[in-house]
């Protein structure tokens, strides 16, 4: 399938008009990735995917072009969404790798597996009734990674589950990534963010800027940080 035709924008901008993209290109990322340790047995988390499916929409609605890196979900793909599906965290830099640098924003919605087995044995592990001691080591920090090679035009998001001291703690990532904004993301508890078609998020930027989202349904939410992300794409200063 052929690229859509994306102006990259910056055409006739002058200093005092810094760089607006005409056609926004989005590259989005969702679900877990299953780091296998046989081959039939991995290690993940309960993200569904939803919550990124649904920015993914959102951006298409909103007339931007949009790439989707997906780890394993049950999910319909979204139309008129160039969908890449993976599996593993190394799978999605490499993917996420390719498609980074003609992207203006990058939302890592994904619930990456933080670490990996060590070892990935060839054949499946026979159960002899003893237990079983599995060594990890950590898998590349995806966004991390991506930032260091980042234009100053792009705009860099990412997402923080966490369980504890929500705003502290992803206010903390901003920092640590070298990202822009942090949608904080609680997933503590029954209404915790996985799996539920409900959510509410609280966008954070190192300039100070925060902007709670929804509750409303994760559609809500979504076009809701759309419109957010756009209304800074088109500030003239970021
Ligand atoms: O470090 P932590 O997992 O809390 O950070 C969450 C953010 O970083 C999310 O946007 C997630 O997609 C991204 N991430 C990543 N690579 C990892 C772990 C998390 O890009 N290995």
């Amino acid at each position: 399938m052929p690229y859509p035709l994306v102006f990259s924008g910056g055409f006739g901008q002058s200093a005092r008009h810094p760089f607006t993209p005409l056609a926004i290109r989005c590259l989005i990322t969702a679900g877990p990735t299953r780091e296998f340790f046989d081959p039939v047995r991995f290690v993940s988390n309960p993200s569904t995917g939803k919550m990124g499916f649904a920015i993914a929409a959102a951006a298409r609605a909103a007339g931007w072009t949009v790439d989707l890196v997906a780890g394993p979900v049950a999910l319909p793909e979204p139309a008129g969404v160039m969908l890449y599906p993976v599996v593993t965290a190394e799978e999605m830099l490499r993917q996420t790798d390719a498609l980074f640098g003609p992207c203006d924003v990058l939302i890592m919605t994904a619930a990456v597996s933080d670490w990996r087995p060590k070892v990935v044995h060839p054949q499946k592990l026979k159960k002899d009734g003893a237990g079983l001691t599995v060594e990890f080591e950590p898998v590349p920090d995806i966004l991390a990674t991506l930032a260091q090679r980042r234009r100053p035009d792009q705009l860099l998001v990412g997402f923080a589950a966490e369980t504890e001291n929500v705003e502290a703690n992803a206010l903390a990532k901003l920092d640590r990534k070298g990202i822009d904004l942090v949608a904080a993301n609680s997933v503590a508890g029954p209404d915790g963010a996985f799996g539920n078609e409900m959510n509410r998020l609280i966008l954070l930027g190192r300039d100070g800027f925060r902007q709670p989202l929804g509750p409303a349904t994760k559609a809500a939410v979504a076009a809701q940080l759309i419109a957010a992300l756009a209304a800074r794409l088109a500030a003239p200063t970021r």
